[in-house]
C-alpha cells in the first residue's frame, strides 16, 4: 500500500562514502548481512578519514547506508518470501519513508579510508551514511523475541532475520 509523501524533506544528509560489493542488482543481493560472508569494502570518501581514529579496535561495526534504488511511499509491504501484508516498521524493507539500512560487519581491516568489512547485503556502489562501533554491552540483547516471523521462519532462519 503506497501513501503520499511529505512534499518536502526535513534534514540533508552527506553521504560520506560508497560501500563497494560484489552485487550489481538488486536481486542478486544477499537477503541480509548473516547470509553472506562476501568481502566488501566501505569506500569512506577520505576527507572524513581522520574520523577513522582508534575504530580499528572494534571487531565490529554498525553501518547505516542509504538504499538509493528503494520505495520510499510503501507502507505496506508482502515480505518475498512470506505471503501476509505487513506494516513497514515490522519489517528490514529497504523500501521505507527514509530508506536507511543497517547492518552489523565483521571489520577485517582498515587501509586508509578504505574499511574491509564482511556482513553486508546492498547493491554496489550504495551511500554510505555512518559508521559506529558495535557494543556489545548495548546492542546485544540474546533475549529478544523475533515477532511475527517466529510463526513463519524456520528455527535456521531466525538467525538470519530480514
Ligand atoms: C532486506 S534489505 C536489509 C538491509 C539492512 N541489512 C537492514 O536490515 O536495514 C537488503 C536487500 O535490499 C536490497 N538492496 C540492496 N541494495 C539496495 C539499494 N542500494 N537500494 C535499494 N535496495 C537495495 C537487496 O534486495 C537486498 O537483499
Amino acid at each position: 500500500m503506497a501513501v503520499a509523501l511529505p512534499e518536502r524533506t526535513d534534514a540533508g544528509v552527506y553521504f560520506i562514502g560508497r560501500i563497494r560489493t560484489p552485487w550489481t542488482r538488486r536481486e542478486d543481493c544477499p537477503k541480509n548481512p548473516a547470509a553472506s560472508d562476501a568481502p566488501c569494502t566501505i569506500a569512506l570518501d577520505p576527507g572524513f578519514a581522520a574520523g577513522l581514529a582508534e575504530l580499528d579496535t572494534f571487531s565490529h561495526l554498525i553501518v547505516l547506508y542509504w538504499m538509493d534504488r528503494a520505495a520510499r511511499d510503501l507502507v505496506v509491504q508482502r515480505p518475498r518470501s512470506h505471503g501476509a501484508p505487513r506494516g513497514v516498521f515490522a519489517l528490514r524493507s529497504p523500501a521505507r519513508p527514509n530508506p536507511i539500512a543497517l547492518s552489523c560487519v565483521r571489520l577485517e581491516r582498515i587501509d586508509g579510508a578504505d574499511l574491509h568489512v564482511r556482513g553486508l547485503d546492498c547493491v554496489d556502489g550504495t551511500p554510505l551514511i555512518d559508521i559506529k562501533p558495535y557494543l556489545p554491552s548495548i546492542d546485544s540483547h540474546p533475549d529478544a523475541s523475533f515477532g511475527w516471523k517466529s510463526a513463519v521462519t524456520s528455527t535456521r532462519e531466525h538467525g538470519n532475520p530480514s
